[in-house]
């Protein structure tokens, strides 16, 4: 294939922060890692507030416009696709409005504020017939695709239990600044959302549908300083400690606070089976503890997820030379592309809306389930949040 008959694929980006920085920087290597491309992504435009922010953020990035107004966007004739990394109360608006002009939509975790919301989200991109993937990246982790190949193959035998704790200290001093993040209109929870759904997501891709929860969260500071003056109300939960019950029959715990000094991005689970157990956590993203019963030399052993045969070995560097959290929106747009191109479907690698709506529909039963101290199941569930 010559770079002549490539086809190129117009991309739109909400957002110039945060996880936003981490799709522009996929959108620039993708097409380098992965070669050749499915498509080539063009960075077309990105939106943000502030003018002369999101022209700085067009220029670095290489972007050829850019918007205060995410609608003009979409609404740009070179764009195709939109990826939607805004805060979580600007997902269903400009996912659904993309979709309906028939723009291929990836969106940021959690898919929307509540399952009600997903649901449309879901619902439009279905009915548009659009591409469309919920931003749960570390199901790209090759470390967490072995666990998932080992579970698949049935190395680990019948599942009997999934425990995940999401935990940082970002909040652990009361002066941090009040942000959307510790507004319920804005975030539509807290932890739940924010850090709990990613653990929900990799438990269903993992171990299969969450079927019913119990739950306790706490709010530990409740006014924050504003960065403009004044103190803002936070009415989201700042912990979250859940027990969570499968379909297939597995039980489990699930935990998520941001009142865990020391603890940065300590996203960690383990999967225990009848013949073995994994363990991963996300601040050694590399690495992958196994234990196999019945091994000669027993116990847990760190398997270093760099081979050439393990997920994506071989794609970055050789064995050892490691890679990191960055990667992981590489591979994930990787697959979208793919997707787009019709050469592959999102899932099960990829988190489809339908696997959104599924993670927001467990948030709101563990958002319930603490708010009326009672078990919840996903049978009996009728949301009632916007
Ligand atoms: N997948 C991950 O690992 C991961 C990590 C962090 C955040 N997230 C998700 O990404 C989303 C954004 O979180 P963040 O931490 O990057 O937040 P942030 O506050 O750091 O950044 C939000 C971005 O949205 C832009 N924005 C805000 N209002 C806007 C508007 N009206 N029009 C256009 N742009 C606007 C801001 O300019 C900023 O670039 C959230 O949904 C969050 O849950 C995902």
């Amino acid at each position: 294939m010559t770079v002549r008959e490539e086809r190129r694929v117009g991309i739109g980006v909400i957002g110039y922060d945060g996880a936003a920085k981490a799709h522009l920087q996929a959108i620039l290597r993708v097409g380098t890692v992965f070669w050749p491309p499915p498509v080539r992504p063009v960075l077309v435009a990105v939106a943000g507030r502030s003018a002369e922010r999101v022209q700085q953020a067009a220029q670095r990035y290489g972007a050829q416009a850019a918007y205060t107004d995410w609608r003009r966007l979409i609404e740009d004739p070179r764009v195709e696709i939109l990826i939607d990394a805004g805060p979580n109360d600007l997902h269903a608006e400009p996912c659904v409005a993309a979709a309906s002009r028939g723009l291929h939509v990836l969106c940021e975790k959690p898919l929307a504020r509540s399952s009600t919301e997903a649901a449309t989200m879901r619902d439009a991109a279905a009915r548009a017939g659009v591409v469309h993937m919920a931003g749960y990246n570390y199901r790209f982790i090759p470390a967490v695709l072995l666990a998932r190949q080992m579970i698949v193959e049935g190395r680990l035998g019948e599942i009997r239990h999934f425990r995940a704790r999401f935990c940082d200290d970002s909040m652990v001093d009361p002066s941090a600044p009040y942000t959307w993040r510790h507004s319920r209109a804005q975030a539509g929870s807290g932890v739940i959302g924010d850090l709990a759904a990613h653990a929900i997501d990799l438990a269903h891709f993992l171990v299969g549908g969450i079927e019913a929860v119990s739950a306790s969260a706490r709010v530990f500071v409740d006014r924050r300083p504003r960065p403009q003056g004044g103190e803002g109300v936070v009415d989201v939960e700042d912990a979250i400690e859940a027990v969570v019950e499968f379909a297939a029959g597995p039980v489990g715990t699930l935990a998520a606070s941001t009142f865990c000094p020391g603890r940065k991005n300590f996203l960690t689970f383990e999967v225990n089976g009848m013949l073995g157990s994994v363990v991963f956590n996300l601040e050694r993203l590399n690495e992958l503890e196994v234990f196999v019963r019945g091994e000669a030399v027993n116990g847990f052993r760190t398997v270093m997820v760099t081979e050439a045969h393990h997920p994506y070995g071989g794609r970055w560097w050789p064995p050892g030379h490691i890679i990191g959290w960055e990667h992981t929106f590489v591979h994930q747009l990787h697959r979208f592309l793919a997707a787009v191109a019709g050469q592959a479907q999102v899932g099960p690698e990829g988190a489809t809306f339908e696997d959104g709506y599924r993670c927001a529909v467990v948030c709101d039963l563990l958002d319930r389930a603490a708010r009326e101290g009672r078990r919840v199941d996903v049978a009996g569930f009728v949301p009632s949040r916007a």
